[in-house]
């Protein structure tokens, strides 16, 4: 207990503390993840209670037992077809994806080649691997391919985020496809921040880059349902050995109740919202460019254009003054410290929305700067 103590102690000397509080709609949120504002939608919202009331409130097993219904089958072959990949298969998050797929497909025998910028779901799944892992640094292509050249071993993936949750900033899939061909290795594509934003269709980076119809038998493909489509879940997607491979020997998704049928539903339903959603699309990049013009310290931002809208305030300190000043004008934004980022990269993460109005960005602006003013 006295361990706990002291290392809780230390968290809130160093301003690392993490305070959770309930949001329940009381302050104007920057903070979410829900790109298109489909969270309250009331289309999914109906679909939701259909489901129920044809199904039930839960799944009642193991997907593997009698918890696999037909809107999980739906959702897996939505996803699937509309990616170009020959299966995918239902997990209950995307954190539980990316664990069980590190777990249950990837060795000792394998190298990892992990952008060092990728989520922190993607490096508990590699950490129990086992296997050697080379972190590159951020979108540095020139050097993976250096480290794939000296690689002594035979069996390799590379690893990345699509859109990458703190920066911003997107990868570059095309060269890393190219690069995977040239060395004969698998590659994992997180795509959690880049389905329903990006792509005419919404389907993510894969199709803003021109990808969908490239061959798919190396890669390795995670949608996930609680960001842009508001909901929570996530399909992988890759061919159907390796699917069929994760449904037989996935602990995380054998041994666990199946997410219920109502959460595949909804998913269906936000999945058809974005595929139509070129509107909601526009009204999205509509808010992003208003912010950016709008906001007082351009030095403070990264050069990225989606909505994730980091300010590198770069002080512990001073992005939990920023926060709580913010939230006492009404407004909620992340103060985001070490260890999710590197410990002098805090920052204050702003996530803009297609439902965010004008007079909410302009709010927002106006209050960053008058919160920033002070502490720089
Ligand atoms: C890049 C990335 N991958 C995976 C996840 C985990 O997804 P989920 O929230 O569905 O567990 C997140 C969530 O923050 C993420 O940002």
């Amino acid at each position: 207990m006295l361990h706990f103590k002291t290392e809780l102690e230390e968290l809130r000397i160093n301003n690392l503390y993490r305070l959770q509080q309930c949001h329940d709609n009381k302050l104007l949120n920057f903070g979410e993840n829900d790109y298109l504002g489909l969270r309250k939608n009331k289309v999914i919202s109906s679909a939701i209670k259909r489901s129920i009331d044809e199904n039930g409130n839960g799944s009642g097993a193991s997907a593997l037992v009698t918890g696999y219904f037909s809107s999980h089958k739906n959702v897996e072959n939505a996803i699937s077809n509309a990616l170009n990949f020959e299966d995918g298969i239902f997990y209950q998050s995307g954190f539980t994806a990316n664990l069980s797929f590190f777990k249950t497909i990837i060795d000792s025998k394998f190298e990892i080649f992990l952008d060092k910028l990728c989520h922190a779901s993607i490096y508990e799944g590699v950490k129990n691997t086992n296997a050697k892992i080379t972190r590159y640094p951020h979108l540095n292509i020139d050097k993976l391919e250096q480290d794939l050249k000296k690689s002594k071993i035979s069996k390799k993936i590379i690893v990345t985020d699509s859109v990458f949750s703190m920066d911003g900033d997107c990868a570059d899939i095309s060269s890393l496809i190219d690069l995977s061909n040239k060395y004969k290795t698998l590659l994992f594509i997180d795509d959690a921040h880049g389905f329903g934003v990006y792509g005419k269709n919404g389907l993510g980076l894969l199709e803003h880059q021109g990808l969908l119809k490239k061959n798919k038998k190396n890669l390795i493909h995670l949608t996930t349902f609680g960001k842009s489509a508001g909901i929570t879940g996530a399909v992988l997607c890759a061919n159907k050995e390796t699917i069929e491979f994760l449904r037989q020997k996935s602990k995380d998704y054998i041994y666990t109740t199946a997410p219920p049928p109502y959460i595949a539903d909804g998913v269906l339903s936000a999945f058809q919202l974005i595929m139509n959603g070129s509107q909601l699309r526009d009204k999205l990049n509509e808010n992003i460019g208003l912010f950016k013009q709008s906001f007082k310290f351009p030095k403070l931002l990264l050069n990225v254009d989606g909505p994730i809208q980091p300010i590198m305030i770069c002080d512990n300190e001073k992005v939990l003054k920023i926060q709580k000043k913010a939230i006492q004008k009404g407004i909620y934004l992340s103060a985001i410290r070490s260890p999710t980022v590197p410990k002098s990269l805090s920052r204050i993460r702003i996530t803009i929305g297609a439902n965010h109005t004008k007079d909410e960005i302009l709010f927002l602006n106006q209050i960053l700067n008058e919160c920033i003013k002070n502490e720089i």
